[in-house]
């Protein structure tokens, strides 16, 4: 590592802090000729071999000394870091107790780093809606910058700064990049991603374009290998010096599709069952960086715009097509669909984020996929 690599050294020093802060950001703020609390003589590499040397040991001393961490961090030949508890940039000093305790089911989330791809509408709105009601702090990464703008104006108008709008293109790796380092310049690290930004081009095998087929394979399935790469790269380094009983999760949000195939959206049920090989396959490596890696596979998430636009969703256009035998109106169209699910209605946003703190809080497991069909879909 070089001297003033902040996009390596913030989520390293992160790693550090939360040893001794359960909820704590950490983020690049413009140099100062002012002095910061703490000036680190070493970082990254002084201390990676040795957790008991270089910043931890530093950041030890300062926390003996003082009896609480340090409001503001000078990397040796490097950048000024605020130390702080949400996204607002250039610190308050976070109210957190210096203790590193986990509490109940509700407190899974609290005061950790969240990136949402997707999160502008849909599921992922809902998810991160739910996260910061469990007092998350989250990046909403989405095409629709303006839709992830808007979501982050009016959470933060109802809790302050706990959350913030990425532009990222999850199909683009030049994109991905530029937004984990984004995220780990504005929070110095993530402790969970949801991969959510899916699309869906349903149509027979005999009559789809190669165009869509890869379109939605672009997005579904090499969207999250991306994503992964580029979040575990920063996860790796803030977990090397976290504390021991700390992981970091990355979820991708599939589907029942990714379970069991679909009839005419071939593409889509491909796409989600390749992911699921991903899944594992990623959950054998990254569990040596203490990084978790699972799937959540939901039913049909029919209140969503991708079932009820009412311009475009699937209910207007299954009307119109006559897709649903006797069919004379959405809602008839609809509770056919309802009727398929042994519970009798779609998916949820928060039965989507029921699994989500489920697979978050459950240190021991990995590479798994977790339905939420309501009973539609049951493992053997
Ligand atoms: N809607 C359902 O019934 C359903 C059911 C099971 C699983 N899912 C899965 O849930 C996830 C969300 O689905 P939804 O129906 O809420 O979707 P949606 O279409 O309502 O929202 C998708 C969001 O992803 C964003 N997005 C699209 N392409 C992107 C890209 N390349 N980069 C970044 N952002 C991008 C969009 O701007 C939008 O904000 C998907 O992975 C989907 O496969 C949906």
């Amino acid at each position: 590592m070089q001297s003033g690599d902040s996009g390596s050294v913030l989520p390293l020093l992160r790693g550090a802090l939360l040893r001794f802060i359960p909820a704590v950001t950490l983020c690049e703020v413009p140099d100062s000729s002012a002095g910061s609390d703490l000036s680190l003589r070493v970082h990254g590499e002084d201390g990676s071999g040795d957790p008991s040397g270089g910043p931890v040991a530093e950041l030890q001393t300062f926390v003996n000394t003082h009896g609480t961490v340090p409001r503001t961090i000078r990397v040796a030949d490097g950048p000024l870091l605020a130390v702080g508890s949400t996204l607002s940039g250039p610190a308050e000093r976070s109210g957190e107790p210096l203790i590193n305790s986990l509490g109940g089911r509700e407190d899974v989330v609290k005061g950790r780093v969240a990136v949402v791809t997707g999160g502008a509408q849909g599921f992922g709105e809902q998810i991160v809606r739910e996260l910061v009601g469990h007092g998350a702090r989250v990046f909403i990464a989405d095409l629709n910058l303006d839709g992830a703008a808007a979501l982050s104006s009016e959470l933060n108008a109802l809790h302050g700064a706990v959350t913030r709008g990425v532009a990222v293109d999850v199909s683009s790796e030049a994109s991905v990049s530029a937004m984990f380092a984004e995220v780990t310049r504005l929070a110095g690290g993530v402790d969970l991603l949801v991969s959510n930004a899916g699309v869906l081009k349903a149509g027979s095998v005999k009559e789809l374009s190669s165009a869509d087929f890869e379109f939605v394979t672009r997005v579904n399935y090499t969207g999250f290998f991306l994503c992964t790469k580029h979040c575990a790269q920063h996860m790796a380094e803030q977990n090397r010096f976290a504390p021991a009983e700390r992981s970091t999760d990355i979820v991708q949000i599939n589907s029942k599709s990714g379970l069991s195939g679909s009839n005419r959206n071939g593409a889509y049920a491909g796409s989600k069952f390749g992911s699921l090989g991903l899944v594992q396959s990623f959950a054998l490596e990254l569990v040596g960086d203490r990084i978790k890696v699972n799937a959540i596979c939901p039913g049909n998430f029919f209140d969503g715009p991708l079932w009820s636009d009412p311009d475009r969703g699937l209910f207007v256009q299954y009307l119109h097509a006559g897709k649903v035998p006797g069919a004379t109106s959405v809602a008839d169209v609809k509770a056919h669909y309802e009727a398929q699910v042994p519970m009798g209605r779609g998916c949820r946003g928060e039965d989507v984020v029921h699994a989500l703190l489920y697979v978050v809080e459950q240190p021991y497991e990995t590479g798994q996929a977790v339905p939420v069909t309501g009973g539609q879909i049951m493992l053997s």
